[in-house]
C-alpha cells in the first residue's frame, strides 16, 4: 500500500489527520521539528522523523526510501504577533520550506499534494470572500501563506502532479476520541478561552474594541479540527479521482465576534470571564468569513449545525484533561 507524508503530523491540526488516515488502516509517515508539535501528539501506529523541512538534504533521503503517493504539508510557524517580529524565520520556514515539499515531489514521482494555507492570504474587510477574492494578506504570516501558494501554483501547474490549496478559516475544537487537542499556547482565541475556562477566576485579553464590526471585536470563521482534517480526507480522494488541481476555502461560513465565542464559552462553564481590553494586535484581520460554496460543491460536504457548540465544549473537555497531564 503506498504511504501518506504528513509534514507537521506532531502538531495540533496535523495529529488530527493523522489520527483519522490511521483509522483508514492507512500508512502515515510523519516528519516534525517538534518546533511547536508535541511528542505526545505523535500517533503510535504512525512512523516519526525528527527532521526539518529546510533541511532539503535529510527531506529528500527520507522521502525517496519511501514510496510516497500523497503529501499533506502542515509544517508552518503560524503565530500572526511573531511572525512581525521575526519575518526572516516565516518566509524561511513558509516559503523556503514549501519549497523544498514541491522539489522533492517533483524528484520522487509524488503524485498529490496537499497544502495548508490560511484565510490569512484575503484582502481585510471583505463581507464573504470566496477562492477569487482579491489577495492581499496584512501580515507577515499571511504572505508567506500567500508565498507558497504562488509556487506552488507555478511549478506545478506544468506537471502530472495534482495539488489542493486548502485556504482554513480559524480551526478550533479537539478530537472526539479525547485523545488529541491543542497544546502549544500561542495567541488563538479558543485556546486562551480553554486555559482560562479551567481556572477559579477566569479572565482573557480582547486586542481591540474598535473595529468596525457588529460588537466592535474582531469577527472569524471558526471550524472544528475533526472537520479540517475530514476535509483532508476527501479532498485528496476527490483530486485522485478527478486528477484535477483545486483551491478550497475551508470554513462554515459563519461569523463568530471575539465577545461571541466568550459568551458561548461562559455558558458552558456557567462561569463569568473577566474581559480585559489591549490594543489591536499588528497583522490582526478584521473580519473574515468563508464563502464556502466551492467546497460544498467540489466534496459535497456540509457544515455541522450548531458548530460553536461543539467547538466550545471539545475545547473546554480537553483543557480539562491536559490540565490533569502536563
Ligand atoms: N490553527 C489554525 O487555525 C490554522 C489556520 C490556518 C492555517 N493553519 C495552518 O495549518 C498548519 C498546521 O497548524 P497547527 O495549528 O496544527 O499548528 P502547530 O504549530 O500545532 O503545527 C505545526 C507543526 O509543524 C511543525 N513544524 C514547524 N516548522 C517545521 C519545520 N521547519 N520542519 C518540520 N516541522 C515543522 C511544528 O513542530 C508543528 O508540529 C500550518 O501550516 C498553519 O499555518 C492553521
Amino acid at each position: 500500500m503506498k504511504k501518506i507524508l504528513v509534514t507537521g503530523g506532531a502538531g495540533y491540526i496535523g495529529s488530527h489527520i493523522v489520527e483519522q488516515l490511521v483509522k483508514l488502516k492507512k500508512k502515515v509517515i510523519i516528519i516534525d521539528n517538534l518546533s511547536t508539535g508535541h511528542k505526545k501528539l505523535i500517533n503510535k501506529k504512525a512512523l516519526f522523523f525528527n527532521c526539518d523541512i529546510k533541511n532539503f538534504k535529510k527531506l529528500n533521503k527520507i522521502i525517496s526510501k519511501y514510496h510516497f503517493d500523497s503529501i499533506f504539508h502542515l509544517a508552518a510557524c503560524l503565530s500572526v504577533e511573531e511572525a512581525e517580529k521575526k519575518p526572516t524565520k516565516y518566509y524561511n520556514n513558509n516559503v523556503i520550506g514549501t519549497k523544498n515539499i514541491i522539489n522533492v515531489c517533483k524528484k520522487n514521482q509524488i503524485k498529490n499534494l496537499i497544502f495548508s494555507s490560511s484565510c490569512a492570504v484575503y484582502k481585510d474587510k471583505i463581507q464573504q470572500v470566496n477562492e477569487k477574492s482579491k489577495l492581499k494578506p496584512k501580515g507577515i504570516y499571511g504572505n508567506s501563506k500567500f508565498l507558497a501558494e504562488k509556487l506552488i501554483i507555478k511549478e506545478l501547474h506544468k506537471t502530472k502532479i495534482k495539488y489542493a490549496i486548502l485556504r482554513y478559516f480559524n480551526v478550533a475544537g479537539a478530537s472526539e476520541s479525547g485523545k488529541i487537542g491543542q497544546i502549544t499556547r500561542g495567541d488563538q482565541l479558543f485556546k486562551n478561552l480553554s486555559l482560562a475556562s479551567i481556572k477559579k477566576k477566569p479572565k482573557i485579553y480582547i486586542y481591540g474594541n474598535n473595529y468596525k464590526t457588529k460588537d466592535k471585536t474582531c469577527v472569524r470563521d471558526y471550524i472544528h479540527v475533526s472537520d479540517i482534517a475530514k476535509i483532508h480526507l476527501l479532498t485528496l480522494s476527490r483530486i485522485k479521482k478527478l486528477k484535477k488541481s483545486i483551491i478550497l476555502n475551508c470554513g462554515y461560513g459563519k461569523g463568530v465576534s471575539v465577545l461571541e465565542a466568550v459568551n458561548e464559552f461562559q455558558n458552558q462553564i456557567k462561569k463569568n470571564i473577566l474581559v480585559k481590553y489591549k490594543k489591536r494586535r499588528k497583522g490582526d484581520m478584521e473580519k473574515i468569513i468563508s464563502n464556502n460554496s466551492r467546497i460544498k460543491n467540489f466534496l459535497k460536504w456540509s457544515p455541522p449545525k450548531n458548530p460553536l457548540r461543539l467547538i466550545v465544549k471539545s475545547c473546554i473537555n480537553w483543557e480539562k484533561k491536559i490540565s490533569k497531564q502536563y
